[in-house]
């Protein structure tokens, strides 16, 4: 078991069959030396692939993206949510469905911050259906770069996500993929580590 799944089954907490909680540390109060360790795992997965910007969505993925960023010794980019009127109409954007919060919303991206000449690694603290990641993959695709590859805290492996962007080739790297959850606790996929 590694540091995050470990980290999980302390002080996560399982909601029904498919919602995990870990707003102590990962996603509302933040445990940086847990993060640190998050964006070295990350670095030691993509160091070889010429990373040059890390992309991610608002808001949990800021904290995660800067923290790989630091390894990396590269900017973080992250898409908006909210349409803000100081990004101007020179933007890539992408509607993304959310099936966790039943909505569809768009994302943006100004044009400034994503070039044909970047290879991109895309983070984020969540992975269920993949819609984020989708939509942030098509940013990249607008933008002409490449998306070098995906790394992600926690996949639920029970949801679609993972395995639809695997199978389109991307290379998807979670740290800890659930496999089921419940009354009985969580089990894990077992990842060479
Ligand atoms: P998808 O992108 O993979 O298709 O998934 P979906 O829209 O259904 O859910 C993504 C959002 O829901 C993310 O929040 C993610 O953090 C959150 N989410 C999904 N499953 C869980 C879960 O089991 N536990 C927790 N805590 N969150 C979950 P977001 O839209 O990125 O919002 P934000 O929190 O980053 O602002």
């Amino acid at each position: 078991m590694n540091f995050l799944e470990e980290r999980i089954l302390r002080d996560g907490q399982v909601f029904g069959n498919d919602i995990l909680k870990v707003d102590s540390f990962l996603n509302h109060q933040l445990d940086p030396s847990l993060l640190s360790q998050i964006g070295e795992a990350f670095h030691e997965r993509f160091k070889d692939c010429g990373i040059t910007k890390i992309l991610t969505i608002e808001a949990s993925g800021i904290a995660i993206a800067c923290f790989a960023a630091m390894k990396f010794n590269v900017p973080v980019v992250f898409a908006k949510k909210a349409r803000s009127n100081n990004l101007g109409t020179d933007v890539y954007q992408t509607m993304v469905h959310s099936f966790t919060y039943g909505r569809d919303y768009m994302v943006t991206v100004s044009r400034k911050y994503i070039s044909p000449e970047d290879k991109i690694l895309i983070v984020d603290d969540f992975m269920a259906n993949g819609l984020a990641m989708e939509g942030l993959i098509d940013l990249c695709h607008q933008g002409g770069a490449t998306v070098e590859g995906i790394g992600i805290c926690i996949e639920k492996g029970f949801q679609a996500g993972g395995k639809l962007l695997r199978e389109k080739g991307y290379r998807v790297e979670s740290l800890a993929i659930v496999e089921e959850m419940g009354e009985n606790g969580i089990r894990f996929r077992e990842q060479a580590s």
